[in-house]
């Protein structure tokens, strides 16, 4: 039987903007524990590394009962039952998320044929926001204020003021 009270829901986070945030509201208020799984994602050589991911994503989501950060470098599936969860739960903001996410759906699948993938859409306020635009726009010193929380916003100034641009 899957456990269907239970969502994690896996990304990069890197970092975590409000379009996630979005996504993890509304998860908490359909499943009673959801699971933010930061992956390590060596291959998207992300700008923050995983520890400050787990920070940042678990300071986005301390007000939101129900909700637990976790970071992970095995399968996401091996990760979800360690966590005894039967729900991943991936965001759908456009047509052209489907493609990624139907061939990550069917892999989980194979992997694990007692995990069920779902997915919800983001508020259309973030239907266009991604961490690597945020992170662009954050590197050439433009505002992302509206589509990160206050900790983020400093955590990527203070990233790209150590980096040579
Ligand atoms: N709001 C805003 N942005 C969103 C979003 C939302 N609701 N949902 C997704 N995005 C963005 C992300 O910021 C990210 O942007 P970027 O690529 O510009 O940085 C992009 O959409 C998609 O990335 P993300 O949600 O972070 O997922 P991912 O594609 O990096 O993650 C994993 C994929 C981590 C779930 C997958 O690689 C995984 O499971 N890895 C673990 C190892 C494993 O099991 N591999 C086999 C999988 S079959």
């Amino acid at each position: 039987m899957i456990n269907s009270r239970a969502a994690i829901y896996p990304g990069t986070f890197d970092p975590i903007t409000n379009g996630h945030l979005d996504l993890i509201f509304r998860a908490a208020r359909i499943f009673e524990r959801v699971i933010v799984a930061v992956a390590d994602s060596k291959g998207k050589t992300p700008l923050f590394n995983l520890e400050e991911r787990v920070q940042l994503a678990e300071e986005a989501v301390s007000d939101i009962p129900g909700v637990e950060v976790v970071g992970f470098r095995s399968l996401l599936v091996e990760c979800a039952r360690s966590k005894g969860v039967g729900v991943i739960l991936r965001g759908l903001r456009a047509v052209s998320d489907f493609e990624f996410e139907f061939q990550l759906a069917g892999m989980n699948r194979h992997l694990d044929n007692e995990l069920e993938t779902m997915f919800l859409t983001p508020s259309e306020k973030y239907a266009f926001i991604s961490s690597s635009v945020i992170r662009e726009i954050a590197r050439l010193g433009g505002d992302i204020s509206p589509f990160v929380t206050e900790r983020v916003n400093a955590a990527l100034v203070q990233k790209y003021s150590s980096l040579p641009r």
